[in-house]
């Protein structure tokens, strides 16, 4: 194997550590081909071990990783849409309202516990909304990776299209934009089907503090 040039390690950090965000537009990223993604993928292996839940299964790609990183986060509609497809088939809605308890998304949103090596398989992962969004305009620590969110259900509405959009949303957002930076929530396993309704009445609920 060649010797690991500084595009490649760039490339494995954006890979694995969600580092793209910091390196600028789309354009200036470095090329990752097949063949590199191949050569970064066997390094991490051979240097990754598994510990605790942290399975190997953590440096593998899916197709729509893979996709996403040979086109440099943004594919062809002819690459991108057939993706989105089967990723928002493999979404699985709940028969029913699919709007929980406010008050219990609000604490899910805020805790980013979780998927470490040492937790206990099990233990209930949070959301790490805050992380990447504003939502309640109360609290102040938030990150801006992601849009604001404070007033989402006064300014997009409480219908049931919405209520499915944003469950579909945070169960796999990447159903609705390929390389979205959002993880796949539910599609991963972290959220369970009540923590996400209770989301979704975070951000739908008109007496949520999103809303007020
Ligand atoms: C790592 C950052 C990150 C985290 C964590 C994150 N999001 Fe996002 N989210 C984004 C980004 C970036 C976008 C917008 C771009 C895109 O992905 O299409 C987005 C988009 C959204 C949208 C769609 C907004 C719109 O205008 O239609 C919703 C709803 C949403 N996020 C809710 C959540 C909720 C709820 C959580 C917690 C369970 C969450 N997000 C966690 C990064 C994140």
């Amino acid at each position: 194997m060649r010797a690991m040039t500084i595009p490649l390690a760039l490339a494995a950090g954006c890979l694995f550590f969600a580092a793209c965000a910091t390196q600028g537009p789309v354009e200036d990223r470095p090329q990752v081909t097949a063949r590199d993604l191949d050569e970064i993928t066997a390094l991490l292996r051979r240097d990754f071990h598994e510990r605790g839940q942290a399975k190997m299964v953590r440096v593998e790609q899916d197709d729509v990783q893979r996709a996403c990183t040979l086109h440099g986060d943004n594919p062809p509609a002819e690459v991108a849409k057939p993706l989105e497809a089967a990723q928002l088939q493999s979404i699985r809605f709940p028969a029913g309202s699919l709007v929980g308890n406010w008050k219990n998304g609000e604490r899910i949103a805020q805790s980013g516990r979780g998927s470490m090596w040492s937790d206990k398989p099990g233990v209930q992962e949070g959301g790490s909304c805050y992380n990447c969004h504003q939502l309640s305009p109360a609290v102040e620590a938030y990150g801006t990776l992601g849009p604001s969110l404070a007033g989402f259900g006064k300014l997009r509405g409480n219908t049931p299209a919405m209520q499915r959009y944003v469950y579909g949303r945070i169960y796999n957002s990447k159903a609705y934009n390929l390389c979205s930076q959002m993880p796949r929530l539910g599609h991963a396993g972290t959220l369970n089907e009540e923590q996400i309704k209770d989301l979704v009445a975070l951000l739908l609920d008109p007496a949520s503090p999103v809303n007020r």
